[in-house]
């Protein structure tokens, strides 16, 4: 079987974009690929997370994953942190990538961009998502756009390791979908849908309640005209909201746009109020169903054994390739 590997950060709010560019895409893989999903807080503490809040957040993110239909008997879903392999090839790949490189990250750029001062964790932040893909042997990293560029860096340095110290790493490929790989804010069409817009009218969190899914599908921008038609490059705002919709329902652009011929942005945007709402209503009655269940510590322990137990084999390669000291063989790490 081959393998897919993605993760998530639990760093507070799960959007719209996280669902529908990533994570009810995990579900696809599930039945044809042995699948790592992961929760990545060591990525999220690359910007400060406050330690009472992170442990519900990892959970949420958990639940999410679940509530969003994967299946713990066919994946394996862990906690980042529960899986000392990470931090430790991350380290190693560190001294094989470059400066230069990591320099010319976008993500990097634009977190970084006007601050006085950041962690040096969000510079290397793509080096630990190299591990992360690298450890399983990953034949497949279903994302969304914005990590393109952090997959490409990965089979850059995997290709890198593998010719300067031996043939060690598969080389992943990111998968992205054709529509939905970036959902724009609601509120600025050239920008990303994402959780550290400081205005939550920008986008719609998978916690957010009828109300608030309604008012702020009702407050989104739109374009000059009146027309619901599918063009990005005239229409940015209503090819955002078109592609919500169809991603929603199913129905392609030119059903939609044959749907709300003559009609204006009023009545297509209650239309796609009502169809975020039913799709975001059964993932909120499953997590709730899944919080009061119990089942969560033992999903996510059992996922961090299996995972220990693929990714130990993968770094002990990886260290004896570098030449570094096995006498502690990781394969003989338990979790604790
Ligand atoms: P994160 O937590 O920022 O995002 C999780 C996933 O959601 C996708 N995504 C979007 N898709 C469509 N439209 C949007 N507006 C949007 N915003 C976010 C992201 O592309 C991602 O797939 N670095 C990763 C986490 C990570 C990872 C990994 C992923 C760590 N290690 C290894 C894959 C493999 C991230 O920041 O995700």
């Amino acid at each position: 079987m081959k393998r897919a590997f993605s993760g998530v950060q639990p760093s507070g709010v799960l959007h719209l974009g996280n669902y529908l560019g990533a994570i009810r895409r995990f579900t696809d893989f599930q039945d044809e690929y042995d699948c790592y999903f992961c929760i990545v807080d060591l990525h999220a503490i690359t910007v400060y997370q406050d330690p009472k809040e992170l442990p519900k957040q990892i959970d949420d993110t958990a639940l999410y994953y679940l509530a969003s239909g994967l299946d713990p008997e066919k994946v394996t879903m862990f906690v980042q942190s529960d899986v000392p392999c990470h931090a430790e090839l991350s380290w190693m790949l560190e001294c094989v990538s470059t400066f230069g490189e990591l320099s010319r990250m976008t993500q990097f750029k634009d977190k970084s961009k006007g601050k006085e001062s950041f962690s040096s964790g969000l510079f290397t932040y793509p080096v630990l998502m190299a591990a992360d893909i690298l450890l399983y042997d990953a034949d497949v990293v279903p994302v969304g756009e914005d990590q393109k560029q952090h997959v490409e860096l990965c089979r850059n340095i995997a290709e890198r390791f593998n010719s300067r110290y031996g043939e060690t790493f598969k080389v992943p490929e990111a998968v992205i979908p054709e529509f939905g790989a970036r959902l724009k804010s609601l509120q600025d069409p050239l920008k990303k849908m994402s959780k550290s817009d400081p205005n939550p009218l920008g986008y719609i969190s998978l916690s957010d309640s009828k109300d608030e899914i309604a008012n702020k599908v009702r407050r989104a921008v739109t374009d000059s005209g009146r027309e619901i038609v599918y063009s990005p490059e005239d229409k940015p705002a209503i090819a955002n909201l078109i592609t919500i919709y169809s991603l929603c329902t199913g129905l392609g652009f030119t059903e939609i746009e044959q749907r709300f011929a003559g009609k204006g942005y009023a009545d297509f945007k209650k239309e796609l109020a009502d169809v975020v709402i039913e799709t975001i209503t059964p993932i909120q009655e499953k997590y709730a169903e899944y919080a009061g269940s119990g089942m969560l510590s033992s999903t996510l322990k059992e996922g961090a054994e299996r995972a220990n137990q693929v990714s130990s084999q993968v770094l002990k390669r990886a260290k004896q390739r570098m030449g570094l000291s096995l006498l502690a063989d990781p394969t003989e790490r338990k979790l604790l």
